[in-house]
């Protein structure tokens, strides 16, 4: 084994307090990144640099010094560091130390631009019209989307021969049986069938089934029909319906919340008005439009929750009322933001959709 030459503590002390004194002589005459960089890599390079040296040759310091050589190494190495932090700083190249890389950098090339992902508009008009219910005192409600005869249709007063069951307008689906085992062929059941939901007043009936007046709720969702698509129509759809139950809800409560649910979406100033119309589920029934861009606009349906209706779930007709209402949620989106094709909505084509 080569045996080193014995260093002295004070040696080993003087030759680290000159070699601080080189360092700090070498980083202050840098005038350049280069400059700087060669006079890392001669004091702090992690092989072969000067400091490394030094350290090896502590293994050759008596015992009795070690500790204090050791104290001493550490705070040379420190000191250098530092002398070479704030020379790089001087001379502004920063990135860690890698004075070259910052020769590359051209800060007049335009940088990279963050995309913050959004909200499709469709649901960003689904958390406003919430919001503006939430404000009038509805709370939201949800319900399936494959429904059954008796929430679709029997509950809300649409008989079996009534012709808003015909399968143009409704998506049955039809059922494989669960006896039949690997034969079985999915079939409609013409008596009891299920189907992609119409109309989401389907939420009102489960709503009402499941709770005492008062009801004051809203529901916003998908529904499906069969329209061939084109600019204004689509096989699947949003709408929004609200319901109010209580002792002596009138007409004019509706007339006051049809009101203010339009004008607080499209502005204080677009007149609204209600007139007649018909759905199996209310009684009187009304239409609501609102005056846009010259012409009346419909706006949607709403009535008097039919004493049928009411009695189906439950309620007595004779001791509370109540009022619903439900329109097209596309329709409200695109004449707010000048849509004019509701395909757009649907197709997720990015350049169309990061405009909102
Ligand atoms: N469900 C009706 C439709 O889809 C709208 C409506 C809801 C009408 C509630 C009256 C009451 O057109």
């Amino acid at each position: 084994m080569p045996t080193a030459e014995p260093v002295t503590l004070e040696q080993f002390i003087a030759d680290l307090d000159a070699l601080q004194q080189q360092a700090s002589d070498a980083f202050a005459a840098a005038t350049d990144a280069e400059q700087l960089d060669k006079a890392r890599v001669e004091f702090l390079g992690a092989k072969k640099g000067k400091l490394k040296l030094i350290q090896k040759s502590m293994g050759a310091v008596p015992n009795e010094g070690k500790r204090d050589a050791g104290q001493k190494l550490n705070a040379v190495k420190q000191a250098i560091q530092q002398g070479f932090d704030s020379a790089n700083e001087r001379l502004g190249a920063g990135g860690g130390g890698d004075a070259k890389r910052d020769k590359t950098f051209d800060s007049t090339l335009p940088g990279k631009r963050f995309r913050i992902g959004k909200l499709h508009p469709i649901t960003q008009t689904i958390n406003e019209l919430k919001d503006i219910m939430g404000r009038l005192g509805f709370t939201p409600a949800d319900g399936p989307e494959i429904e059954d005869d008796w929430h679709n249709f029997e509950a809300l007063n649409i008989p079996k021969v009534h012709p808003a069951r015909d399968p143009l307008d409704n998506f049955y689906l039809s059922v494989a049986s669960k006896t039949g085992a690997n034969d079985s062929v999915p079939e409609l059941n013409v008596d009891s069938p299920l189907l992609m939901r119409s109309q989401t007043s389907t939420v009102q009936i489960r709503v009402m089934e499941n709770r005492q007046p008062p009801v004051r709720i809203v529901s916003l969702g998908r529904v499906y029909r069969p329209d061939t698509a084109d600019w204004s129509h689509y096989p699947m759809f949003h709408q929004i319906e609200g319901l109010m139950v209580d002792q002596k809800v009138t007409l004019a409560d509706l007339k006051t919340v049809i009101k203010l649910f339009a004008t607080s979406y499209l502005g204080n100033d677009v007149p609204v008005r209600i007139r007649p119309s018909f759905f199996p589920f209310t009684e009187p029934s009304v239409e609501a439009d609102y005056y846009w861009d010259g012409k009346w606009v419909e706006f949607g349906g709403a009535g008097m929750v039919d004493p049928n209706v009411l009695r189906h779930v439950g309620y007595d007709p004779d001791k509370v009322s109540g009022f619903a209402f439900g329109l097209g949620i596309e329709r409200l989106c695109m004449i707010r933001h000048q849509i004019t094709d509701i395909r757009y909505l649907f197709t997720n084509d990015v350049r169309f959709l990061r405009q909102f």
